[in-house]
């Protein structure tokens, strides 16, 4: 059989730890996640197939245990994820991510960060916090726009204080701004995104972007 290569996960060049899914069925739905035309009740589900894409490559490093199993024929030796992990939304736009986590690991724990930009400034201002026991286990960081940085820097700041093995951020579209400022300020976690957006705008919107993620999800705009 031959086999031959496919660059469905780019490393980025300029950003360690910048993992970029490149998959025409990640373009696809990326498209008419951006579109604004896409309503609420759509622009939901094309959020939970794109977390589920972004977990598929997210959870590639996730350590195995072997497992001997029986077929109904005969015994096999099978895999099963060794790893413990917990899901951490950043209230409110995170919550849109949660639902496909929750399937594809029914083990997972949940936590919470309400974190909200200031409109003005853009500086993030913490709400809510209410985190399972994190210690040695892995940590998704769910937060569908990565702009400044500021909330998952944030955010990260204080999953650290509760000492998790390792924290991953998936991210749907990031920011040149903000991955410099994860990579600066937390060097050692890993973000997977669908994308990397050309810049900021005066209000500190990611541009192309796809508008304000909350809002587009719950129908507030
Ligand atoms: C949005 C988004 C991120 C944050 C990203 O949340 O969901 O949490 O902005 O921006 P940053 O990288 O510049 O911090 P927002 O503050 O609008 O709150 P919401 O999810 O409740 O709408
Ligand atoms: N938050 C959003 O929802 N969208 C952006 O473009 C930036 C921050």
């Amino acid at each position: 059989m031959k086999m031959e290569n496919f660059n469905f996960l780019l490393k980025d060049e300029k950003f360690d730890n910048l993992y970029i899914v490149n998959h025409p069925l990640m373009k696809h739905l990326l498209t008419h996640l951006r579109d604004k035309n896409t309503k609420p009740a759509l622009f939901r589900t094309i959020t939970k197939k794109i977390t589920t894409l972004l977990s598929i490559f997210a959870s590639y490093e996730l350590s195995l245990q072997k497992s001997i199993r029986e077929t109904p024929l005969e015994s096999f030796e099978g895999y099963i994820i060794n790893e413990q992990i917990v899901a951490i939304p950043i209230l409110r736009a995170g919550l849109g991510m949660i639902d496909p986590i929750c399937d594809l690991f029914p083990e997972v724990s949940v936590g919470y960060v309400g974190i909200q930009r200031d409109h003005e400034t853009a500086i993030p201002h913490e709400y809510y916090y209410k985190l399972p026991d994190i210690k040695n286990k892995v940590v998704f960081l769910l937060d569908p726009m990565l702009a400044t940085g500021g909330s998952a820097s944030y955010a990260i700041n204080l999953i650290k204080s509760e000492k998790p093995k390792k924290i991953i951020m998936l991210a749907i579209v990031s920011a040149p701004e903000g991955v410099s400022l994860i990579n600066k300020n937390h060097p050692e976690v890993q973000i997977f995104t669908a994308s990397l957006d050309r810049e900021l705008n005066f209000k500190k919107y990611i541009l192309p972007g796809l508008g304000d993620m909350g809002d587009r999800l719950y129908g507030t705009i």
